[in-house]
């Protein structure tokens, strides 16, 4: 099952929350039954490392990232299973490219799994590290949520 997170510039949400996920893989022995990666809607950040807040406030909670920036393309609809977005405008931009209605099920927002309640993943870009650690917060439960669900549909699966 293969998971793709995306955001706006693939430099400080959606790379945050692919490293995330996979860290709880690694700690859950379940780095064999998944796997993920993220892009942008955007194309400011194709080939960048990420931003370096991110890199930073990344680490302080425990948590290394290693990815380059890409951006979304249709093909990734066919490539991946779970498509998720990190806010409501990136849903929507991803909804627009040919050949996204017909994956429509695969697409839903990151907090769709926040035990904490719906709504966007805020872009911390504009911000400071108190907005970092906000974004880290909602990712590392919502990412908590989702590896529970699907560990649980991929037991009624087999
Ligand atoms: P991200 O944040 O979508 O979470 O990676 C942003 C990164 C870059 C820009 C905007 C948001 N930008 O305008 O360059």
């Amino acid at each position: 099952m293969k998971i793709l997170f995306v955001c706006l510039g693939n430099i400080c949400r959606s790379p945050l929350a692919e490293a995330i996920f996979k860290h709880k893989l690694q700690n859950k022995n379940l780095a064999q039954s998944f796997s993920a990666d993220s892009c942008g809607t955007a194309n400011y950040h194709v080939g960048g490392t990420p931003d370096p807040r991110t890199i930073r406030n990344a680490r302080k909670n425990g948590v290394g990232i290693n990815h380059l920036g890409r951006q979304l393309s249709p093909n990734d609809f066919e490539n991946f299973d779970l498509i998720l977005a990190m806010d409501g405008s990136n849903l929507q931009n991803i909804l627009r490219l040919p050949g996204a209605y017909l994956q429509a099920h695969k697409i839903k927002l990151m907090r769709d799994y926040d035990p904490d309640g719906r709504g966007d993943v805020p872009d911390p870009y504009y911000g400071t590290e108190p907005d970092f650690q906000a974004v880290f917060e909602i990712l590392d439960r919502s990412v908590d949520q989702l590896v529970t669900s699907l560990v649980k549909q991929k037991s009624n699966e087999t």
